[in-house]
């Protein structure tokens, strides 16, 4: 196995210092920022777009996680590409051409990701994953951080373990929403590569120690 990948998700961060909280991210030895990108329409909630993550890029040699939830992400997978973005994902329930989308985001030269929400199941995943670099399992629905893991989310992060070893495929398998050292290990147990964690992350006194014990799971 290897090691697990850890994601804060600065949607936990005071939002007017953002800088300070990417910081705070290298400084906690965890590998990837975690950036949710939210228009108000796919979900109820609005936060920023890629002059965001623009602004970030010299910052931070971290990998930026883009997690768009937006309707119609083909129209701004682009801007994301050009902003710094590392992995850029997706959700399969906003989009109608997944396929088109997951092939232009590797066109872009960048890692191809898609989400699924709670209520989608694996199985709608079939026909895309071996275009895709990697699995975002929602864990909560998404929109606000702080939110309790639902957990028979977690097998579907099982389930993709499975399909994965089975077709020989190699994506990542990341999940989102409600994750703390109880939720890491059962999602680890599951098979899972990366974890996103924003409100435990921002909420940690330590949180080179809350990497250390996540990473450990
Ligand atoms: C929720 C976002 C998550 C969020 C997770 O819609 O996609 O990335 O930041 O936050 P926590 O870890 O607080 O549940
Ligand atoms: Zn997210």
């Amino acid at each position: 196995m290897v090691d697990l990948i850890i994601a804060p998700s600065v949607l936990s961060a005071d939002f007017s210092r953002f800088s300070a909280a990417v910081a705070e991210i290298d400084a906690s030895g965890a590998e990837w920022v975690h950036l949710d990108v939210m228009d108000g329409q796919f979900v109820p909630n609005i936060t920023f777009g890629p002059k965001l993550l623009a602004d970030l890029r010299p910052r931070t040699r971290a990998v930026f996680d883009a997690h768009l939830m937006i309707n119609n992400p083909e129209a701004f997978i682009p801007q994301f590409a050009k902003a710094g973005a590392d992995y850029i994902t997706f959700h399969l329930e906003a989009a109608v051409h997944s396929h088109r989308i997951l092939a232009s985001i590797r066109e872009l030269g960048k890692k191809a990701g898609i989400s699924i929400v709670p209520s989608t199941p694996v199985s709608a995943l079939a026909e895309l994953l071996p275009l895709t670099d990697l699995v975002l399992v929602m864990t909560v629905n998404p929109g606000f951080g702080g939110q309790k893991l639902i957990p028979s989310c977690i097998d579907k992060v099982r389930s993709l373990t499975q399909i994965r070893s089975e077709r020989k495929l190699e994506f990542l398998i990341s999940v989102d929403g409600g994750i703390n050292e109880e939720t890491a290990a059962a999602a680890r147990l599951a098979g899972v590569d990366v974890l996103v964690t924003g409100a435990t992350f921002f909420n940690a006194s330590d949180k080179a120690e809350l990497v250390k014990s996540l990473k450990g799971c």
